[in-house]
C-alpha cells in the first residue's frame, strides 16, 4: 500500500502542477487525500516557511530549521492522516534536506541522517516521485518569476548539486523512488503518471 507519497525535485521541475493532478486522479478514485507541504504544512511550519526562503542564516540553521518544521508536520498531520487511513502527499520532504542543505550547501549527509532518524525514525514515505531535470531546463522555466526565494536566487552549480544529491538519494534506495523525466512536455509526464497510478494500490 502507497500511503505516504512524496514529490521531490529541483525548483522549476513542474512538481507542484503535477502534485495537483495527481491528488485529483487518486480523489476520482475514491481516495480520501490530503496534500501538504515542506517546509511548511502547519500554521508554525508555514512561519518558519517564510523565514527559510526569505531570512539569510547558516547552513546548521537552515537544516535545523528544516528539520524543526518537518517534526511538528509529522506530529499535527502527516502521522495522524496517515493513522486515519488517508492518503498524504507531500510537496518535498527530507530528501529535499539532503539535496539541498547536504548537496547543495555542502552539509555532510551523516549530521542529516542523524536529524532524519531523530524526527522521524522509521517513518519514510511508501513512494517518492521525482521530477528530474537538467539545470539548465529548470532555469528556463523559473526564469519569469519576479520573486525569486533564496533558494531560487542561486546559480547553476547550487543546482547541479542539489540534482546530484536527488540522485545519489535514488541510489542509495531505489525501490522507493519512481524518477520522471520531467523535461518533457506535460501531456507525457502526465502519461508517466498515470502509468504508475495504474500500477500502485494506495
Ligand atoms: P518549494 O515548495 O518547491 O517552493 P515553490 O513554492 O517555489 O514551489 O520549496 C521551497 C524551497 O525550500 C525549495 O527551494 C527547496 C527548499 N527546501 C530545502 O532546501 N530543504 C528542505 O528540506 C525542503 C523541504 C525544502
Amino acid at each position: 500500500m502507497k500511503k505516504f507519497i512524496t514529490f521531490e525535485g529541483m525548483d522549476g521541475a513542474g512538481k507542484s502542477t503535477h502534485l495537483s493532478w495527481f491528488a485529483e486522479a487518486l480523489r476520482r478514485r475514491g481516495q480520501d487525500v490530503v496534500v501538504t507541504r515542506e517546509p511548511g504544512g502547519t500554521p508554525l511550519g508555514e512561519q518558519l516557511r517564510e523565514i527559510l526562503l526569505r531570512q539569510a542564516m547558516g547552513m546548521d540553521t537552515e537544516a535545523l530549521l528544516m528539520f524543526a518544521a518537518r517534526a511538528e508536520h509529522i506530529e499535527q498531520v502527516i502521522s495522524p492522516a496517515l493513522l486515519a487511513g488517508k492518503v498524504v502527499l507531500s510537496d518535498r520532504f527530507s530528501d529535499a534536506s539532503f539535496a539541498y542543505q547536504g548537496s547543495g550547501r555542502g552539509m555532510g549527509w551523516e549530521r542529516l541522517k542523524q536529524l532524519e532518524a531523530w524526527v522521524h525514525n522509521d517513518l519514510q514515505p511508501d513512494l517518492t516521485l521525482f521530477f528530474d531535470v537538467p539545470v539548465e531546463v529548470a532555469k528556463l522555466r523559473l526564469a519569469n518569476n519576479t520573486t525569486p526565494d533564496r533558494f531560487e536566487q542561486e546559480h547553476g552549480d547550487f543546482f547541479q548539486r542539489v540534482r546530484a544529491g536527488y540522485h545519489r538519494r535514488v541510489q542509495e534506495n531505489p525501490q522507493r523512488y519512481a524518477v520522471i523525466d520531467a523535461a518533457q512536455s506535460l501531456e507525457k509526464v502526465t502519461a508517466q503518471l498515470t502509468a504508475i497510478l495504474a500500477t500502485i494500490q494506495t
